[in-house]
């Protein structure tokens, strides 16, 4: 891959003010964030499934629902440790998460919204459990990283893809881009 995550997910972090506060927070409140890690699957996944367009994706393989709410209890509890301090390992885990989505046909108008209700219900989770409102920002600011990553991923696999069936390059690719979207205004 041309993008390293590392790099990336450093660049996130200063964009994003990630900081090493967010961070310690997140750490201490890592219990809580497992004690509600299936409720907020629940939900996640009643919301992919209320639209038709993703509900058909989610139960297009036999068993993948039941991966998923796995998955997404695993990802859920990764941003309140960080895995490796959110390092190389939480770089790596996060662009993968990235490709996966690529593969799948699943682009931002999908995981924007669906980010948003992450977002929105931790909000509301922490409210009734009369958490920080510190905590509610770092945990928005890690999901951002977390949507950044499977954005980029998407940018990165399409963009990639035509200079290997074309053959261009990527200042001629980025010329194409800017042309193309001057022309589409
Ligand atoms: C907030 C955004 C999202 C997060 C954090 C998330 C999280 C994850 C994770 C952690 C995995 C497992 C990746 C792996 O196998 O390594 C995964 C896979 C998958 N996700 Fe998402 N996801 C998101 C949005 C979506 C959306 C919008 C859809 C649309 C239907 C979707 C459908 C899927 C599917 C179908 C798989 C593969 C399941 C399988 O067959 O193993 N995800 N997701």
């Amino acid at each position: 891959m041309s993008l390293s995550s590392q790099a990336f997910m450093q660049t996130m972090e200063a964009r994003i003010s990630f900081s090493d506060a967010d961070k310690a927070l997140l750490k201490a409140n890592a219990a809580w964030g497992n004690s509600i890690a299936l409720q907020m699957a629940e939900v996640f996944y009643a919301y992919l499934a209320s639209d038709p367009e993703m509900n058909q994706i989610l139960n297009a393989k036999e068993g993948r629902m039941h991966r998923l709410n796995e998955t997404f209890v695993e990802w859920f509890g990764e941003m309140f440790t960080g895995m490796d301090d959110w390092g190389i390992a939480y770089a790596e885990r996060r662009w993968r998460i990235g490709l996966v989505h690529v593969q799948i046909g699943i682009g931002p108008q999908h995981v924007v919204p669906a980010m948003a209700t992450v977002v929105h219900e931790v909000g509301k989770q922490l409210k009734s459990a009369g958490l920080s409102e510190d905590l509610r920002d770092a945990l928005g600011r890690i999901c951002m990283i977390d949507l950044a990553f499977i954005e980029q991923a998407y940018v990165e696999v399409s963009s990639q893809a035509v200079m290997r069936e074309t053959g261009w390059t990527e200042s001629l690719f980025k010329r194409m881009i800017t042309t193309g979207a001057a022309r589409m205004q």
